[in-house]
């Protein structure tokens, strides 16, 4: 299938958005090595178009783009930019590397954002849509143009901008749900009327793009795919602004499972999504949803005496895919004490993880010690090491040892050493309560001023002996991170989720750390 040429009637065009618009939502901050790593798997996965940042934004998100550009064998890369020059042209230069690549360049179109964000005139909306299509064509024949709040805006206006995006040379053109207000009956009315009264339409790729503040985000993109559209812009896990973005993989498994009615093509390789999921979560530490369609942990999960019954004369009873075709495996029981190196990486790869030579190295010590204190390893277990690895591999504040005094007697004290740039401190810290000890101490060796969002336990699988795996959100002025840590005995998992807020915070921070002070996380 070639769906980069627009030609194919079937075929649709997986335009993914995690590293921008997932990445911009609070919380979703993912390091430089990261996003790389993301990008990498997209790219793989048979993603058609990587939208990688929006290189104006920040140093940070310029060097993103240009490194997965550097990078990326297959995909298209692409990066956002506003209306003016000044964006369009850093654009051009951070995506510059690829083999492939795309300006996408929007504006707003709706009354409301015209009139309240822009300040301007629809005539010099209009204007500035030319303006915009023709600076972004001076640097690539790949231009996308979206109408910010196109579900939003008076329909002669929307076709009058559409038409002066695809005369400057727009080839691709997006209408956002930006709001997630629209309904899948009058998404689809929309690019008809659009692709109807538009002259040279037909020449275009139209592009859907759709926020889920209705929970309609998916049935949205398939209305408009309908309609004609061949692009779907959407993220990993659904993450975006506010309450996120249409969710890759069920737009992918909806047209795969339900091909009868939805007779479309992707160039996705749907066992890879639920590793695609995973990763995503761990580098951005958003859980995924336990009910969550396609990679949620209960997706393919039957309890009850009735569901096991007929899973078990006929797994169709229950289920419409198999867990296989995305890449779920059954939970199994796996390794234990005296699983040796081999046995790890194979299992490793089993699981779709690649590491370094240190990285396994780290991994497989803390295999062992994992394995020192629980009977039972799990393929879950497995991929919260590894995860943890990842995330934390260029961290700059290390825990050495925690030492809690629990407990009815008291008083809860905690002893924490951390390794902070190389350098090694101890504090002893009473607090009201272990894990308040514990966060007193790390306060103590690494001041800051972020504020605890958020505090969360779960376990990662069953039995008394399961990992616990601990979610941290810190906010600062600047943004918001989130962190995971995941360890037999909640109280460490508690301090490994805090300093790796903490980390990323440091990783968000533009202040220089003097390198004999402790880091600034303001
Ligand atoms: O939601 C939106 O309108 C966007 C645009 C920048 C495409 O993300
Ligand atoms: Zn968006």
């Amino acid at each position: 299938m070639t769906t980069q040429t627009g030609n194919d009637k079937d075929g649709v065009i997986i335009f993914d958005t995690t590293l921008r618009d997932g990445e911009q939502c609070p919380g979703a901050t993912m390091t430089h090595e990261e996003k790389l790593e993301v990008a990498e798997l997209l790219d793989e996965m048979g993603v058609d178009v990587i939208e990688a940042g929006f290189p104006i934004a920040s140093e940070g998100d310029f060097a993103a783009v240009n490194e997965i550009a550097k990078r990326a064998k297959n995909a298209v890369i692409c990066g956002l930019s506003r209306a003016s020059p000044k964006d369009i042209d850093r654009c051009a230069e951070a995506i510059k590397p690829a083999q492939r690549s795309r300006i996408h360049t929007f504006i707003s179109t709706s009354p409301v954002h015209m009139q309240f964000k822009l300040q301007k005139a629809p005539h010099e909306v209009l204007e500035m849509v030319t303006a915009q299509v023709t600076r972004a064509r001076g640097h690539t024949d790949n231009v996308e143009w979206s109408a910010e709040d196109a579900t939003r805006t008076e329909h002669d206006f929307l076709c009058r901008c559409v038409e002066a995006a695809i005369r400057a040379g727009a080839t691709t053109i997006n209408l956002p749900d930006t709001v997630g207000y629209i309904t899948p009956e009058e998404y689809f009315t929309l690019f008809l009327m659009v692709m109807n009264r538009v002259p040279n339409a037909s020449t275009v790729r139209f592009s859907t793009h759709c926020h889920n503040d209705l929970g309609l985000a998916v049935a949205n993109s398939l209305a408009g795919v309908r309609a004609g559209a061949r692009q779907i812009e959407c993220t990993i896990n659904g993450i975006g602004e506010r309450a996120g973005n249409a969710a890759l993989e069920e737009i992918v498994m909806a047209m795969k499972v339900r091909n009868d009615v939805l007779p479309y093509l992707t160039a996705i390789r749907s066992t890879m999504l639920t590793r695609a999921s995973k990763l995503v979560s761990a580098v951005t530490s958003f859980p995924v949803q336990y009910n969550k369609a396609i990679v949620g942990r209960n997706a393919f999960a039957h309890e009850s005496g009735i569901h096991q019954d007929g899973m078990l004369k006929h797994t169709q009873t229950y289920e419409i895919m198999t867990p296989e075709s995305v890449g779920a495996k059954q939970s199994s029981l796996v390794m234990g004490k005296h699983s040796g190196r081999h046995a790890f990486v194979k299992k490793l790869e089993e699981l779709g993880y690649k590491l370094g030579d240190n990285q396994l190295e780290d991994a497989f010590v803390r295999f062992k010690a994992l394995a020192d204190k629980k009977k039972h390893i799990y393929d879950e277990d497995i991929a919260a090491l590894v995860d943890q690895e990842i995330a934390h591999a260029h961290d700059r504040i290390k825990m050495l040892s925690l030492t809690v005094i629990a407990g009815t007697m008291g008083p809860q004290t905690a002893t924490l050493s951390l390794d902070i740039d190389g350098k090694h401190s101890t504090a002893q810290t009473v607090g009201n309560g272990p894990v308040d000890a514990i966060f007193k101490a790390i306060q103590e060796l690494v001041p800051h001023e972020a504020k605890l969002e958020l505090y969360q336990v779960h376990a990662v699988t069953e039995g008394l002996d399961a990992q616990a795996e601990v979610t941290v959100r810190l906010s600062n002025e600047n943004c918001t991170v989130s962190a995971k840590g995941a360890d037999p005995d909640t109280l460490v998992a508690s301090a490994k989720a805090y300093i790796g807020a903490l980390n990323r915070l440091l990783a968000r921070s533009v202040r220089v750390v003097h390198s004999t002070e402790p880091p600034e996380v303001k």
